[in-house]
């Protein structure tokens, strides 16, 4: 296994794998599939925000994670949202840990000073992950919206940089 800033090329694997977190329905609220050509804007914005991916020895991207805008407002271009998603194949096996930690080396040599996620309460493996990586657990958002028919609770998880803070 090895990790890379994603390419162009990744774009298919990119969505069809978050297509698969979109379909299990514990992932993400997003229930519209993408296409590739929706990942390939954000590849090419991976400059400002990360796009990472993890590839098997035969060269095949089996997961991907990167960063995203929290906010527009200017005063928290330091902190990020993230995402990552591995193929359904490639859970369970301890390859979620070096990608987040490879993720949050880039975010904190880009300056960020903030990274940080909402998960759903039930998602064991992705909170256990967030733990494991140095995320604190601020709070619960109770019903914070509604998955086909279903008022779901979603943790909120950060992890800081404390140098990357201005003074
Ligand atoms: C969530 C996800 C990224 C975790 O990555 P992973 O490589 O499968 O997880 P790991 O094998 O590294 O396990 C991480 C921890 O969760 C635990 N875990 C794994 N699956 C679990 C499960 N189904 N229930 C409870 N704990 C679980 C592991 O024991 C491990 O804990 P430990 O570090 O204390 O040993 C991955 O499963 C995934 O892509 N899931 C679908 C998409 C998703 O949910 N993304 C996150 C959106 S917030």
């Amino acid at each position: 296994m090895y990790i890379r800033m994603a390419e162009p090329k990744d774009a298919d694997a990119i969505a069809r794998i978050y297509n698969q977190g979109i379909e299990g329905r514990s992932a993400t609220f997003e229930t519209t599939l993408r296409a590739a050509d929706d990942m390939r804007g954000r590849i090419e914005a991976a400059e400002r925000y990360p796009l990472l991916v993890m590839l098997d020895d035969a060269d095949q991207v089996v997961a991907w994670a990167g960063l995203s805008s929290y906010r527009p407002r200017a005063c928290y271009d330091g902190v990020a949202d993230f995402s990552i998603y591995l193929e359904r194949s490639a859970r369970g096996r301890g390859l979620g840990r070096p990608l987040l930690n490879a993720l949050l080396a880039e975010a904190e040599a880009r300056g960020f000073w903030k990274v940080l996620s909402r998960i759903f309460t039930f998602n064991e493996a992705s909170l256990a992950l967030c733990r494991a990586c140095g995320f604190r657990q601020v709070g619960v958002y109770e019903k914070h919206a509604c998955l086909e028919g279903q008022w779901l609770d979603c943790a909120i998880v950060e992890r800081l940089f404390p140098s990357n803070q201005p003074t």
